[in-house]
């Protein structure tokens, strides 16, 4: 037997035990005579002593361990004199009377403990070793445990877990595809699935009912923190279901994750908010609820006062921070380059401030009266103390920079706080979406989106205006999921293709299966997929789904552990059919 227990199990009931150890030496101290070296495993630490007035030869033994030393150790268990309270068996120590190097170790390239000094580059080539650090591994062990509670809740719903293939065909909506030539098909190629949808549709004609897979995903789109290129979907669906039935099936699932998870209940309903709303409210189809700030409109409040920059716009709106009316004049001038930051993209900021005696303070003073500036205020419901911060310009765009804003607010004022959490749905996603660039329509969820009944009548005069029967489920400004109820019909499939712009040809090559499929007895059915890193990262605090993931890619798509992807040789191309361009190269 290696061991006896683990490091993590002694306590003081278990003194005078004789024990057998293995592990990992964290780190040795040498005080006079005493040698005292921390083990740990998977599951803890604990305190090893070697006395060198019992015996000398052991005790130098213990000396020559290095960081990351593999050892096994036979000792008693003892109570310690000094304890430590911060681990949980900080009461004993195990005064050892054998001790065996299984393997030594070179000296680590960065300290293995909860603080390292391991630059990100560095831990992650060496992840097998960063992965030895506990709060690298409570986040595994986390999704460890979400996956298995996933399964138990969605088990006794009655969902199956089905596997779906991993070689399948490239289409051409959504992100780009990654794909895998096929050495038996010359010339042809595989792709790796964006999400198993048009499968999981196959298994509810199938009869299924009730689908589900914890399924790996792979999407080739730029890289940011809560996406990867390949990731984990909790991927579901469900047949004769409406809207209402799969948003409780899967409020009810995230309320048991959060219960068993963190021991939190999630006892209200969660919000539902029209996409319409969320836009205007927030400027963002992925509001972060955790504090308020609502957007304010002021176009009518604020034309024909001869201040041209708000006159010219489209669009003039705002929000209010309580208490800032004390910002100063820097903080006020970093919020103006904030906001003109590429990435923002306003022009420029207007501020009003509610001083302590009621007065208002503007940047527009030249432009607006008091009177004027009262209306703004009684708009925003401001009180003494407030400031306003106004933006101004073409109506999505400001919206999406004083979304930007609004959430650098919120942090600068402490309210987004990693330990509270505000579920929501956002619901009537439009079905279409607009690119100028390309002249057409897109998908805004996928091409297999039904369209609100009420709203089909517009297909053949404002497709534009069509809301979909599609939801996302949001936490904390982050998109966790994202579903819909499915068009079952094939005429209405075809005319959906149509105005995606495919020929009937396009569309039969590529979606030929899913229409003659849906010839069979389709029935009415929905579903959601949730991005389980990011429900992951959102339960442990993280800021990069890259935490919760055991061996990531770096954000140029890079496994620099195993070096990937890398060149193939040439006698592998050949066999392919395949020759790399040069110059692309
Ligand atoms: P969608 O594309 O919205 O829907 O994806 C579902 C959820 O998957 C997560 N996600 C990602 N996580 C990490 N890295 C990525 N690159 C990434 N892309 C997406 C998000 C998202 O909400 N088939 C549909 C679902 C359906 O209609 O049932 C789908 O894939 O959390």
């Amino acid at each position: 037997m290696y061991r006896t227990h683990t490091c993590g199990e002694l306590r003081i009931a278990d003194v005078q035990k004789e024990v057998t150890l293995a592990g990992w030496v964290q780190r040795t101290r040498k005080m006079g005579g005493m040698t005292f070296v921390d083990i740990r495993d998977r599951y803890g630490i604990t305190q090893l002593v070697f006395n060198n007035e019992v015996n000398e030869e052991l005790c130098e033994k213990a000396n020559k361990l290095g960081r990351e030393f593999v050892i096994q150790v036979v000792g008693t268990v003892m109570e310690r004199s000094s304890k430590n309270k911060n681990i949980p068996t900080g009461e004993v120590e195990i005064i050892v009377k054998d001790l065996v190097v299984l393997n030594a170790s070179e000296t680590p390239p960065f300290t293995i403990e909860d603080e390292t000094d391991g630059g990100d580059e560095l831990r992650m080539q060496y992840r097998y070793l960063d992965l030895r650090r506990t709060p690298v591994r409570a986040n595994l062990e986390l999704r460890h445990k979400l996956s298995f509670e996933t399964r138990r809740f969605l088990d006794d719903q009655r969902f199956l877990e089905v596997e779906t293939p991993v070689l399948i065909k490239s289409t051409p909506e959504g992100a780009r595809d990654f794909v895998v030539p096929s050495r038996m098909n010359p010339g042809e190629f595989y792709a790796l699935p964006q999400s198993p949808q048009v499968f999981k549709q196959l298994l509810m004609v199938s009869g299924f009912d009730r689908y589900f897979q914890i399924v790996k995903c792979f999407r080739d789109e730029d890289l940011r923190a809560d996406r990867q290129p390949e990731f984990t979907q909790i991927d579901c669906e469900m047949c004769f279901v409406n809207q209402e039935d799969v948003l409780n099936t899967f409020e009810g699932l995230t309320k048991h994750l959060f219960k068993h998870l963190k021991n939190i209940d999630l006892t209200e309903d969660f919000i539902r908010m029209p996409y319409s709303d969320a836009m205007k409210f927030y400027g963002s189809d992925k509001p972060d609820i955790r504090f308020g700030m609502k957007f304010v409109e002021l176009k009518d409040l604020t034309t024909d006062r001869n201040f041209v920059v708000f006159d010219s716009v489209e669009y003039v709106g705002g929000i209010c921070a309580e208490g800032c009316a004390t910002y100063t004049r820097k903080q006020i001038d970093a919020l103006t380059d904030f906001v003109k930051r590429p990435q923002v993209g306003a022009k420029g900021l207007v501020w009003v401030k509610c001083e302590a005696d009621g007065t208002l303070k503007s940047s527009v003073d030249k432009f607006y009266s008091q009177e004027d500036l009262k209306a703004w205020a009684e708009r925003f419901g401001a009180k003494p103390g407030d400031l306003m911060l106004i933006l101004a310009g073409e109506e999505k765009k400001t919206q999406k920079a004083l979304c930007e804003l609004r959430l650098e607010m919120g942090s600068q004022l402490g309210l987004r706080d990693k330990n509270v959490f505000a579920p929501l749905w956002v619901v009537d996603f439009p079905l279409l979406e607009w690119d100028e660039d390309a002249k057409r329509f897109f998908a805004m969820h996928h091409p297999f989106t039904a369209p609100k009944p009420e709203d089909i009548a517009l297909l053949d005069t404002d497709p534009g205006k069509i809301r979909a029967n599609a939801y996302d489920l949001v936490i904390n400004g982050v998109e966790l999921g994202g579903g819909s109820i499915r068009i079952h019909d094939s005429k209405l499939q075809h005319k959906m293709f149509e105005i995606l712009g495919f020929t009937p040809e396009q569309a039969e090559a590529q979606f030929g299966f899913l229409m003659n499929a849906f010839k069979f007895g389709a029935p009415p059915h929905g579903g959601i997929a949730f991005g389980l890193d990011r429900f992951v990262s959102i339960l442990a605090g993280l800021d990069s789904i890259r935490d919760c993931i055991a061996f990531p890619k770096n954000n140029s798509g890079r496994d620099v552990m195993i070096d990937a992807p890398s060149s193939i040789d040439n006698a592998q191309l050949d066999e392919l059919c395949l020759s790399i361009n040069p110059i692309q190269k």
